[in-house]
């Protein structure tokens, strides 16, 4: 038997396989190869990676979750209305794709990911809040957003489109440097 040795790292080119293939895995949505490439080369995206060091030595830098990010001008953002009178270089960051691979799921990877982007945005000066969008039955990670007290904002109708169906999202924030 083995006991996981979980820790985390930044997202790099060597990993592109790998990531594409979760994605792919866990993921209702397609995402552009140009994603996948921003990601790994670190270009108007910031990411952590999840690694399970106690694998043996080919996977023990191998992916096993991941969070990617963007920041965004609170301004320019669909939540804009939530900030009140916000100055122009206010900033936000917005979580584009968060995953855990199955057998390593309920160990708080995920938590622990979210995390980091909270703690990031929290360094960020100009930075109000991180937020999101959420498929509405996607109750796992509504469970996971709700216990790290992000706070739900509203329901978008038909935001996403999945083989010609449409389906609501949630909008979760959390407010940093004091919102
Ligand atoms: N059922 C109910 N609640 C759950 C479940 C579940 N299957 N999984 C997680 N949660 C909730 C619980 O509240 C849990 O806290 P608890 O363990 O104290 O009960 C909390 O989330 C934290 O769980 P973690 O262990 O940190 O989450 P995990 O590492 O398992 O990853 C994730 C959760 C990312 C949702 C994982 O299930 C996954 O990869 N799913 C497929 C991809 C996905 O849905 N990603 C998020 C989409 S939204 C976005 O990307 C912006």
């Amino acid at each position: 038997s083995h006991r996981p040795s979980i820790n985390f790292r930044p997202i790099r080119p060597s990993d592109l396989e790998v990531l594409e293939q979760i994605h792919a895995d866990i993921f209702p949505i397609r995402y552009e190869s140009d994603f996948f490439q921003n990601v790994v080369n670190g270009r108007d995206i910031v990411s952590w990676a999840a690694v399970d060091q106690s694998r043996p030595n080919e996977q023990s830098d191998e992916l096993i979750g991941f969070v990617t990010a963007r920041i965004v001008l609170a301004k320019e953002s669909e939540i804009s209305d939530l900030l009140g009178s916000s100055k122009s270089d206010q900033t936000l960051v917005y979580i584009l794709t968060l995953g855990v691979v199955k057998t390593y799921r309920n160990r708080g990877i995920a938590t622990s990911l979210v995390r980091e982007v909270i703690r990031y945005a929290s360094s960020i000066q100009t930075c109000r809040a991180v937020y999101l969008h959420v498929i509405s039955y996607n109750n796992p990670a509504i469970l996971l957003y709700k216990k790290m007290s992000f706070k739900y904002v509203r329901r978008l109708y038909g935001f996403y489109l999945i083989n010609g169906e449409p389906y609501d999202a949630y909008l979760f924030v959390y407010y940093v440097n004091g919102g």
